[in-house]
């Protein structure tokens, strides 16, 4: 069955950097605690005006399509993966279609926050090995910057996140031994809340208090924003850091070697491994749990934060435009974060 193999890569990085002490005027933190706890010296945030979810994605989709010697019109199938999406409905996938003037092709939008990216790789890799479609377009693109909660409340939160995008175009490989080896993805929603941002939602806990029994649903409707939820900070991300961390030190190192030995190799056989840039310490702890050295690990979170679903895109394209990625390296993408979700591909360049 033929492979399908990144043709183009591009990534976005809006211009305003955000240092850490920059964070001071809103919040009781310090340039030493995040440097220490995360490993982030800075990251950037977009334009408040002229940069969204969808731009971002644009721009580094030019790229990529540049890259890969094609044109907009020639992609066929558009998978955008973010967790704050322009819009509530539609998703940021239609967008970008006009925005690119693009064909009226297929556009999946995937929510799998940090494995966004690698779901909607191994969706679009799918689509390639059955000979559906030629050139998709996978996309991850974050506008963190307009959601968080700027307070102490929410720093923990807030001071890891930053704004961007990256973008490849998959296309079939045309080499034997080229291109996505395989790709695994994994899921586990017994901690689903310990990582999420609950509203607005359809869920249910808000109503289940007594004093809203004898709400109607037009009443209800009325307070699918309420005061009471902003003014509680419901409507930012909510994380448990600890037991993310703890989570998540465990089921990378599980997802790349379950990468590694579902195609016969061992971690020496690595040129690099590309994890989300999720905290520092959490990529170095997966390097010494799988004794890689260094150079087989690249890490940007220093100067990006988290980019949740654009941080892998992102972080190869960069590797990539370094030249640390070359023609038949061994490539291990990996990602772990809320749902709990996490998920690795193997790739041969
Ligand atoms: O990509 C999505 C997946 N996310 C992750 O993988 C994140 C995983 N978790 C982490 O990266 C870490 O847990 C954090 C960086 C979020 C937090 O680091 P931590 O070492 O686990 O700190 P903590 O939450 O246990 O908090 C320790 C202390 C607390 O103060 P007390 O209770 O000890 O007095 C916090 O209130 O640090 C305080 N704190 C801060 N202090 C200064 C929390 N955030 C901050 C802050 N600045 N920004």
């Amino acid at each position: 069955m033929v492979k399908s193999k990144i043709a183009g890569i591009g990534m976005y990085i809006p211009s305003n950097v955000v240092t850490n002490n920059d964070l001071l005027k809103y919040m009781d933190t310090s340039d030493e605690w995040i440097q220490e706890r995360t490993g982030i010296k800075e990251r950037h945030y977009a334009h408040r005006t002229e940069e969204t979810t969808t731009t971002m994605g644009v721009e580094a989709a030019k790229i990529a399509i540049e890259r890969a010697g094609i044109t907009p019109q020639d992609i066929d199938f558009i998978i955008f993966a973010t967790l704050c999406p322009d819009y509530y409905f539609p998703g940021c996938g239609v967008l970008l279609q006009r925005a690119m003037k693009m064909k009226e092709i297929g556009a999946l939008d995937v929510r799998n926050q940090c494995s966004g990216f690698l779901y909607a790789l191994s969706v679009a890799d799918q689509f390639i090995k059955t000979g559906t479609y030629k050139n998709i377009l996978v996309v991850g693109s974050e506008k963190h910057s307009f959601g968080l909660d700027f307070t102490t409340r929410g720093r923990n939160v807030s001071v890891i996140f930053g704004d961007g995008a990256g973008s490849v175009v998959l296309q079939p490989a045309s080499k034997e031994n080229q291109g996505i080896l395989s790709t695994h993805l994994h899921s586990d929603g017994e901690s689903a809340e310990i990582l999420a941002m609950y509203n607005p939602g359809t869920h249910a806990n808000h109503w289940k208090e007594e004093k809203y029994a004898s709400f109607d649903e037009a009443e209800i409707a009325q307070m699918f924003f309420s005061h009471k939820m902003i003014d509680d900070g419901q409507v930012f991300p909510f994380m448990d850091g600890p037991a993310v961390f703890k989570k998540a030190i465990v089921k990378f190192p599980e997802v790349i070697n379950e990468a590694l030995q579902a195609n016969g190799y061992n971690t020496g056989d690595l040129k690099l491994l590309i994890p989300h840039q999720a905290n520092l310490r959490i990529s170095q702890f997966v390097q010494q749990k799988l004794q890689l050295r260094d150079d087989q690990v690249y890490n940007n979170i220093q100067y990006y934060g988290n980019t949740t679903a654009a941080s892998v895109p992102i972080a190869l394209c960069e590797a990539w435009e370094k030249g640390l990625v070359k023609e038949g390296d061994l490539i291990c993408l990996a990602a772990f974060g809320s749902g709990f979700t996490w998920a690795s591909a193997l790739l041969r360049w």
